[in-house]
């Protein structure tokens, strides 16, 4: 007599992901076993015979529902959603005087901080969000409490605490010397947490906060002890002009980061829409990544991000929601704006190709992983892999997709890529934990 084992579960049903080419897999049906205790994947496999699943802990999706991998978002300021959808009367350099720095200032409240965070990690899983790449505070305590809180509520989550050294009369920076000191325990301490899916990220907040001497501190820090290093780049043409002023040596705003070694493999940059030819062809050489953040540049009327470039320049290409500089911490919610914004190009460009929303699918899962670094662990579904999971549903009773007429598996996955919503996610697993 076969046991049924506790440590595994398997979900049957339809599964949809996509490949390290981009490529959109469709499997009508499929099994996935997931050892419960690693979070691991153990075993897929197509058109499962009912001997594969028998005595095992089974969840049989229904016809209506289908597992894709869970949302990456690249590009997400914490601290910012309070000012969710306000301010957009502002470009960038005076959006941040006016709203953005005054709301920052206030994270010296610990409580302010924990009621903040708790929501953004519960608000952004909810929309399918499994792994976060956050700018954080810059205070440590406060870029530490939302390190807990993705930790306790069970997102993964990069937690970046700024760094800022350029004076303001507000005080709203840190002298270099606090500022070394502060990254360095900010580092250890979130460590203490010991938990694998909360990881710290070196955060310039970009190159207009940050001296060379700063700058070059952080990437000997993120070299010395392997992190990831996030920032902006090029996303506004006053900051690009800015950025010329302060640094009259240097080629461009990439060539400031590389000369700072802040340009690794395991860098993303957010926005890139002004980056020259050969600003791409030097991130491509240090194999860095773009964030794509089309609500973000929208709004603040940064500019239109043109991505067919940067995948045409063969660079790693991630989305990011940019709260609150974009309206939206939905993923799909960028998803859309980077479909609409691409075909808003094909009208203004000759010969452009609008990017499919298979592309830009890609993009929110396994390219954002690749982004980040973590394609080795997450961003689809393979033996060894974590299993970061949405079960998603295009029927649910109170929805927008009822179905009305008989619909193919595929259009059914582009029903809820462009007319769903957090309702048809109806469950949320981050490494094999159900979070939603
Ligand atoms: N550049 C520097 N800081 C920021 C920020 O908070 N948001 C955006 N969108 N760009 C920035
Ligand atoms: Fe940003």
């Amino acid at each position: 007599m076969s046991l049924t084992i506790s440590n595994e579960k398997v979900f049957v049903g339809s599964i949809i992901h996509t490949n390290e080419s981009g490529e959109l897999i469709i499997i009508d049906h499929g099994a996935i076993y997931i050892d419960t205790d690693s979070g691991k994947i153990c075993n897929i496999i197509v058109n499962p015979k009912s001997d594969d699943i028998k005595n095992k802990n089974v969840t049989v999706l229904s016809g209506s529902q289908f597992l894709i991998p869970g949302f990456i978002d690249c590009h997400i300021h914490a601290v910012q959603l309070p000012n969710l959808g306000i301010g957009y009367d502002k470009k960038l350099l005076e959006w941040l005087e006016t709203y953005t720095f005054p709301l920052e200032r206030k994270y010296v409240d610990e409580s302010f901080a924990k009621r903040v965070f708790n929501t953004v990690v519960r608000q952004t899983i909810k929309q399918g969000t499994t792994t976060a790449c956050y700018f954080a505070s810059l205070y440590s305590k406060a870029s530490l409490i939302l390190g807990q809180e993705a930790l306790s509520i069970g997102q993964r989550a990069f937690i970046g605490k700024l760094s800022m050294n350029e004076k303001r009369s507000d005080n709203y920076y840190e002298s270099t010397e606090d500022s070394i000191k502060n990254i360095s325990k900010f580092i250890q301490d979130l460590d203490n947490l010991n938990s694998p899916l909360i990881k710290s990220i070196i955060t310039p907040r970009f190159a207009l906060s940050c001296d060379m001497t700063l700058m070059k501190e952080l990437g000997t820090l993120a070299k010395e002890k392997n992190l990831r290093i996030q920032t902006h780049v090029s996303e506004n043409l006053d900051e690009i002009q800015a950025v010329k002023n302060k640094f009259p040596k240097h080629s461009s705003y990439t060539a400031v980061y590389d000369a700072a070694g802040l340009l690794t493999n395991k860098t993303v940059l957010a926005h890139g829409i002004y980056l020259s030819d050969d600003e791409i062809a030097l991130l491509k050489i240090r194999n860095t990544a773009v964030i794509h953040c089309p609500l973000s540049n929208t709004c603040l009327k940064s500019g239109l991000c043109d991505v067919q470039r940067f995948k045409r320049g063969g660079l790693k290409i991630g989305l990011g929601s940019d709260v609150s500089g974009g309206p939206s911490y939905s993923i799909l919610d960028s998803i859309r704006s980077t479909l609409q914004l691409s075909n808003h190009l094909s009208f203004i460009k000759d010969n452009y190709e609008s990017l499919s929303y298979k592309d830009v699918f890609h993009m929110a899962t396994l390219g954002g992983a690749a982004a980040l670094a973590i394609d080795d662990q997450v961003g689809n579904f393979k033996v060894d892999k974590e299993f970061d999971a949405l079960v998603v549903d295009t029927d649910i009773a109170e929805g927008l997709l009822n179905n009305l007429q008989q619909c193919t598996l595929e259009e059914r996955f582009q029903k809820f890529i462009y007319s769903g919503d957090d309702r048809n996610i109806i469950e949320v697993y981050v490494r094999g934990r159900k979070v939603k």
